[in-house]
């Protein structure tokens, strides 16, 4: 299949709310048509208020659906066979109201009735005033249609039709067409590879207020996942606590220590059984407390004294101003997964080093006997931790190369091309 044409012959359900965006709507049907896709829009009562649908008819070539009760127009179908047509159901604009609806698992309008009868993936395009898109119940909804598998797309800043600035804007058409592309190029049969990265810190609790973590945003292993999906791949992304956005389908899993994240990476490799590629991009934490004190250490006692808590072997007073902390390690995640005998996949390190950055990744390379590390000097504070940018030099056994300074997007999208080139050169030689 071509991947510039993924469009071409898809059924695309285009779902309209009665957000002001819906004068977009047109504009998004005629790019996704030109793109080879067929287009049924379905309105809501209210939203042609703000777009007709004869407008939408002339664009997509359809009638359009607007009542459930109504199969007089010739070439009308029901909601089951809509639900069933579709490829995807894009609904855009989403009002908040929708959103509501679609969460609640309401059928009182034949738009809802569709998306209840569908097999297919639904995305929704928020647009609505910042205070609405802010309110808790709305950011309940979306949390529930998140669960539910639904991708969220948008919506983003910008000048809102009530002249204020916030968050409420619907994403424009082409970012939504990209996001459709990407969305199809991302099941698309001729992508087998599934890449498994872990991205951000962990956090290892001291006491339940305090822990130990690093600086790591997430930002370098998000941008992976991104890349990775947009090229096609299934993409699984194991993250630390981070307050980064999920790429549009991309399936997280959350964890928090290092603990966690070790078993995560196993399991998936374990049930999936079709991770191609491990990425590991986090920055665990080497250490964590031996023992996490159930109640918040004294900074006076050093040990606890809540008779509930467990005599503390983590901590100790020593002076009245020092005091120590017992640390044990960490598993190695990224080394036990290369040291799998059956389901290992290509193993991709990151060294985030401070002095003798090559010589050091080239170290680890060897000792965690990994496939390629992405050396990452992070002495320079303007790069790497939380910026979004960075720069990279990728080693293996027999070769090595830099991607010179530009934005963690951009690194991971050389970064991910190389991999699937360098992974399948490797597999091939294998035999
Ligand atoms: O998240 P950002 O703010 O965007 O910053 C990006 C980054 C600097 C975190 C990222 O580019 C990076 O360099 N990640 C690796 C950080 C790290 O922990 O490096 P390390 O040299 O300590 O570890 C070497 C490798 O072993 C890494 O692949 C690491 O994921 C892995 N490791 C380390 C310890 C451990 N217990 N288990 C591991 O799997």
């Amino acid at each position: 299949m071509d991947k510039k044409n993924i469009l071409k012959g898809k059924h695309i359900v285009l779902g309209i709310t009665a957000g002001l965006a819906a004068s977009k709507c047109p504009e998004l049907a005629r790019m996704l048509e030109a793109l080879g896709a067929e287009v049924r829009a379905v309105m809501t009562p209210n939203s042609e208020k703000l777009v007709t649908s004869g407008q939408m008819q002339a664009v997509t070539h359809f009638p359009v659906e607007d009542n459930i009760f109504d199969r007089s127009t010739p070439g009308s179908i029901g909601h089951i066979a809509l639900g069933k047509w579709a490829d995807i159901i894009l609904i855009a604009p989403a009002t908040a109201d929708f959103l509501a609806r679609l969460a609640s698992g309401m059928g009182d309008d034949l738009l809802t009735c569709v998306c209840l009868a569908t097999p297919s993936q639904i995305a929704v395009a928020p647009s609505m005033h910042f205070q609405m898109y802010g309110a808790p119940a709305t950011q309940e909804n979306l949390l529930t249609l998140k669960k539910r598998n639904i991708l969220i797309w948008g919506p983003e800043k910008g000048r809102l039709g009530s002249g204020d600035i916030g968050i409420g804007r619907m994403l424009e058409p082409g970012e939504l067409v990209k996001n459709v592309e990407n969305y199809f190029n991302s099941i698309s049969e001729l992508n087998p590879f599934h890449i498994l990265i872990t991205a951000g810190p962990t956090q290892e609790a001291i006491d339940p207020v305090r822990y130990i973590s690093n600086r790591s945003s997430g930002k370098m292993g998000f941008a992976l996942a991104a890349a990775a999906r947009s090229k096609g791949a299934k993409v699984t992304l194991i993250s630390g606590p981070v307050t980064l956005e999920t790429p549009v389908g991309v399936k997280r899993i959350d964890v928090v220590t290092a603990l966690e994240m070790h078993e995560a990476v196993h399991k998936i490799i374990e049930t999936d059984n079709d991770v191609n590629v491990f990425i590991s991009c986090a920055a665990v934490s080497d250490f964590r407390p031996e023992h996490v004190s159930t109640q918040k250490i004294k900074k006076s006692e050093g040990v606890e004294t809540s008779s509930s808590s467990v005599p503390s072997q983590t901590s100790e007073v020593i002076a009245d101003d020092i005091m120590t902390l017992r640390l044990v390690k960490n598993p190695d995640i990224v080394k036990s997964v290369a040291s799998l005998t059956t389901r290992r996949p290509f193993v991709v390190g990151f060294a985030a080093e401070t002095e003798r950055v090559e010589e050091y990744a080239r170290i680890k390379l060897e000792k965690k006997k990994l496939d390629l590390i992405c050396a990452n000097d992070v002495s320079k504070k303007e790069l790497t931790f939380g910026s979004d940018e960075n720069e990279i030099t990728m080693i293996w056994n027999d070769g090595i190369k830099k991607i010179e300074k530009c934005s963690k997007s951009e690194v991971a999208s050389q970064i991910i091309d190389h991999i699937l080139t360098f992974s399948q050169k490797t597999k091939s030689k294998e035999g």
